[in-house]
């Protein structure tokens, strides 16, 4: 009996201290920030922008979008996330966020029930939540600011049924199975080549959304499937992982379809090693994303989803810059 009790005790003060714990790190990571910039400058709000992974070169050029919006709309804008891609590290980010009371969050969307709880949490408490590049349609989430993940895939397969002939063995390498955007562009891009007789998927295996990870995984499904003649990567640095291989090991003829238009992804598409990429527009999303919050928090009524722009490009297509191909079409 006695031990019971004990065991309650113990179990309540923990809560107790887990509970706090939160609280603190919620009121010291966002207010601590919030009365020190306030010292020198009165924001109109504060948000903050949770990425899949902080130092990630795509997030990077979200971050970069959102600060510009944020300075021209007087936002204090914070940064905070996963050093590398973890979904329980995201998770906490955004209870600390939301204990710090926060006005409002922009983050990645995720499938998994336990973010969708967060998110309704957030949005009952009165702090809106924009999803940006993944959504989450199942949630109470404000808005969503970002690429049509589906579409874009679909674009995919359909930029492979057009650069190839003859019969294809398809490898796809993608970011992370548990990452909504990366199932999607799976989904389109297996949709589009589905009637196309010639066309065959051989494998799909995730790289964990890292250079490194692409690379171990292209060895993998090289040795696995020799046959492979040609390679979809679906995440930013997939693309760049494939190629690296494909070029030490000097092989021709393989057909290389990246995601995003990161500098490195370009100078391979300018030297034909990939052949095709599929453009996103992330420093757009950023932008949006800090303007559509911003917009909310002063009563304005938004569409619930903005698509960001998507297109594919090829060699033909150099030099390429973010602002060349708004709307998918050279100004
Ligand atoms: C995706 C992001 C992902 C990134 C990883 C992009 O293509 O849109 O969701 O975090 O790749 O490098």
């Amino acid at each position: 009996m006695l031990i019971k009790r004990l065991l309650y005790l113990v179990v309540f003060l923990a809560f107790l201290l887990a509970s706090g714990c939160t609280i603190y790190f919620g009121k010291e990571t966002f207010h601590t920030h919030e009365s020190l910039a306030q010292t020198n400058h009165q924001f109109s709000y504060h948000f903050v922008l949770i990425p899949e992974e902080v130092d990630n070169e795509y997030w990077r050029l979200i971050e970069e979008g959102a600060r510009e919006a944020a300075t021209i709309y007087n936002v204090n804008l914070e940064y905070l996330g996963p050093k590398q891609a973890d979904s329980d590290e995201l998770l906490k980010t955004i209870d600390v966020a939301i204990a710090g009371k926060i006005d409002g969050i922009l983050t990645q969307g995720m499938k998994d029930q336990e973010f969708i709880s967060l998110l309704n949490k957030a949005v009952g408490k009165g702090i809106p939540v924009v999803t940006v590049d993944t959504d989450t349609p199942n949630s109470e989430r404000t808005s969503y600011i970002g690429t049509d993940n589906y579409y874009a895939g679909f674009l995919a397969g359909k930029a492979l049924i057009a650069d190839t002939t003859g019969e294809q063995k398809v490898a796809i390498i993608t970011g992370r199975f548990a990452a909504a955007n990366q199932k999607l562009r799976v989904q389109g891009f297996m949709d589009a080549v589905e009637r196309e007789k010639r066309i065959e998927i051989v494998d799909v295996q995730e790289s964990n959304i890292t250079k490194i990870g692409a690379v171990k995984t292209t060895h993998q499904l090289l040795m696995k499937h020799p046959e492979v003649t040609a390679f979809y990567g679906t995440s930013a640095l997939d693309g760049i992982g494939i190629a690296q291989v494909v070029e030490s090991k000097n092989i021709n003829n393989l057909y290389i379809l990246a995601f995003d238009t990161l500098p490195e992804t370009l100078k391979l598409m300018e030297k034909g090693i990939i052949d095709a990429t599929v453009v996103q527009y992330p420093k757009q999303m950023g932008y949006k994303a800090v303007e559509a919050l911003f917009e909310l928090k002063q009563g304005k009524e938004r569409e619930e989803i903005k698509h960001t722009d998507t297109t594919v490009i090829h060699k033909q297509d150099l030099p390429f810059t973010q602002a060349t191909f708004i709307g998918g079409r050279r100004p």
